[in-house]
């Protein structure tokens, strides 16, 4: 009994946590729109950025597919111990020459936290919504 009591609650907490800190993936999905010009996040396609399948967890500069097209500056943060893990996909997003200095990426960050949160939920939800 106590034992169903404590997962219980265990679950309560879990999931409240995952939904004040994680984003919504579905409204992730149409911040989106501003990135597909330049990656995909639902197949292995790499366009003129490397395919986000799986990003969350990945090391930076690291999609097989795309290793001849990153930057010096991206594979030497990869190489320096960079994972995509959520914050610093926040950091890099909020303003991605300052998280990496140097690298490719033509795009200038997304100003609002509750679309970077959304679209790190997002680019982490399997199936995608
Ligand atoms: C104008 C094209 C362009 C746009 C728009 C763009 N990116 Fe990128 N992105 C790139 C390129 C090119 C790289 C590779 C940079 C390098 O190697 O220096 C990259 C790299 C990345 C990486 C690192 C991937 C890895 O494998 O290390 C992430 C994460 C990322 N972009 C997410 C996003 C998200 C999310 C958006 C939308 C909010 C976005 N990008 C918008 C072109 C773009």
């Amino acid at each position: 009994m106590f034992r169903a009591v404590s997962s219980a609650a265990l679950f309560l907490l879990a999931s409240g946590l995952a939904a004040h800190a994680g984003g919504d993936a579905a409204l992730g999905k149409k911040v989106f729109n501003r990135c597909i010009a330049c990656h995909e996040a639902e197949t292995e396609r790499d366009k003129v950025g490397p395919h986000l399948l799986g990003v969350v967890g990945r090391k930076a500069g690291s999609a097989e597919s795309f290793a001849g097209h990153y930057s010096q500056a991206m594979k030497d943060a990869g190489a320096a111990g960079l994972v995509w893990d959520e914050a610093n996909l926040t950091e890099y997003l909020k303003a991605p020459k300052q998280k990496v200095p140097g690298n490719r990426m033509a795009f200038t960050g997304l100003t609002s936290d509750e679309d970077i949160a959304n679209v790190i939920a997002y680019l982490k939800a399997d199936p995608k919504p």
